[in-house]
């Protein structure tokens, strides 16, 4: 358990309702007082372009998840920076189909983000300057994927214990990217005895990237345990530009909290947004100073599914988008009475009617299970052993760009293996 200081919320916070809809940890957590928080910016004091996000609340790149359909559904409960799944360079520049699709955007899309994988520079460069021409508000690179195919070829999670790879990277990035902003999401390190977000968060602002994001965890942590905001609020204290908190926002409080115990400039939300994307109406509104609303009951929940499902289908055609609605309706239908039993049917259906028969005999008038607000949505509790590249950690001042995938089976191979982790 991680010994987390008090919040202290300021004078002029409004009071919290007696009753209010929340776990333990948040029932006394005030909501934003007046002035509290700004805007996060995006580029603030550099030559590039600012992009202010308010509320400064990012939804977390997910792989299999933040494609355009969810996030279409999040931006119309709430307001702040949506950024696409990982992008993985070789694929979006050999056009792979499956790639293309899930770098797409909508015109309404506003700003645009998009997070990038790559570890050559020049492949960097060249997809950066493309996405910028397509019209691409915001940057991100992903220095903190633990998916042992990735980190064994030295990608990942791996290329923040190089400070001067990583700074070759985001310099190919920053380069390239004209006045758009650059960011770095990265974690904690490889495992306690190989922290790497210090000199790694250094060597990314000193390149030029606009923020850090860190998911307070390790490579080796996975997605277990508690975050460490502890490490959130060191890396605040050392950089110069914003840091971006992330690890177990599951409440719109979680977020306040987060904020005012780190003093970040803005939070990222993974999977507490797993088949509940009105959180971010509950962060719009925690920020803005008002009590959030209450979640949707069951009902209502089913008609949002449906609404994701039709998206799904429409982004990725019928087969493939049902497909996908199956892992998504275990989160939507988490913690309601009678979901367990209807599971089976749920990750078996081949068409949306099918799933409005597998949930009929639910209750619909079921408010949403407080004991679901904290459950596990993704991942789980494994930890692992991060696998490096033979003799990878002696000479750390090296800056070669490990091997990626070059071919498309091979670019095919490592994004099936992406989604996984
Ligand atoms: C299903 C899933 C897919 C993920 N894919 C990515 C990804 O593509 N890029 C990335 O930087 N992080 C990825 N992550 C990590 C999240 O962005 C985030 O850092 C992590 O979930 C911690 O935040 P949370 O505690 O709010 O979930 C993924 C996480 C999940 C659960």
């Amino acid at each position: 358990m991680i010994d987390r200081p008090a919040s202290h919320p300021p004078a002029g916070a409004p009071p919290v309702p007696a009753g209010r809809f929340a776990t333990a940890v948040n029932k006394d957590v005030p909501v934003a007082a007046p002035g509290e928080f700004g805007a996060l910016q995006l580029g603030e004091g550099q030559v590039r372009g600012v992009v202010p996000v308010w509320p400064p609340v990012v939804l977390a790149p997910m792989a299999g998840v933040t494609n355009l359909a969810f996030r279409s559904m999040c931006r119309e409960y709430g307001a702040g920076l949506y950024v696409s799944e990982m992008i993985t360079a070789r694929g979006y520049l050999m056009g792979n189909r499956l790639t293309t699709l899930l770098a797409s955007s909508s015109p309404d899309e506003s700003p645009r983000s998009v997070q990038v994988y790559g570890a050559d520079p020049v492949d960097l460069g060249e997809m950066v300057k493309s996405l910028v021409d397509e019209g691409v508000d915001h940057l991100d690179i992903n220095m903190g994927c633990p998916v042992p195919k990735v980190t064994r070829a030295g990608g990942g999670s791996a290329i923040p214990v190089k400070p001067r790879l990583l700074a070759r990277l985001v310099r190919a990035m920053v380069q390239n990217a004209g006045d758009v902003p650059v960011t770095v999401k990265m974690r904690k390190g490889i495992h306690d005895g190989l922290l790497t977000f210090e000199e790694a968060g250094r060597a990314a602002a000193g390149e030029g990237a606009s923020a850090v994001g860190l998911h307070a965890r390790t490579a080796a942590e996975l997605y277990s345990g508690e975050a460490d905001w502890t490490a959130i609020r060191r890396l605040v204290e050392i950089l110069d530009v914003p840091v971006l908190g992330n690890g177990d926002i599951w409440e719109p409080y979680d977020a306040i909290r987060m904020m005012r115990e780190t003093g970040c400039a803005g939070v990222i939300v993974g999977r507490g947004c797993l088949g509940r994307p009105w959180l971010f109406r509950e962060l719009a509104q925690a920020f803005e100073g008002v009590e959030p609303d209450r979640p949707p009951r069951f009902g209502e929940i089913v008609e949002i599914m449906l609404e994701h499902g039709r998206r799904l289908v429409e982004l990725f055609g019928e087969g493939v988008g049902v497909r996908q609605m199956r892992k998504w309706t275990a989160w939507y239908t988490k913690g309601f009475h009678g979901s367990a039993a209807v599971r089976g049917q749920l990750m078996r259906i081949d068409s949306l009617e099918d799933l409005e028969r597998a949930v009929a005999a639910l209750d619909m008038e079921e408010p949403f299970p407080v004991a679901a607000l904290r459950a596990q949505r993704a991942k789980g509790s494994k930890t692992q052993s991060v696998k490096l590249p033979e003799g990878y950690l002696e000479d750390l001042e090296d800056d070669t760009p490990p091997k990626g995938p070059r071919t498309l089976e091979e670019i095919r191979s490592w994004e099936k293996a992406l989604n996984g982790g």
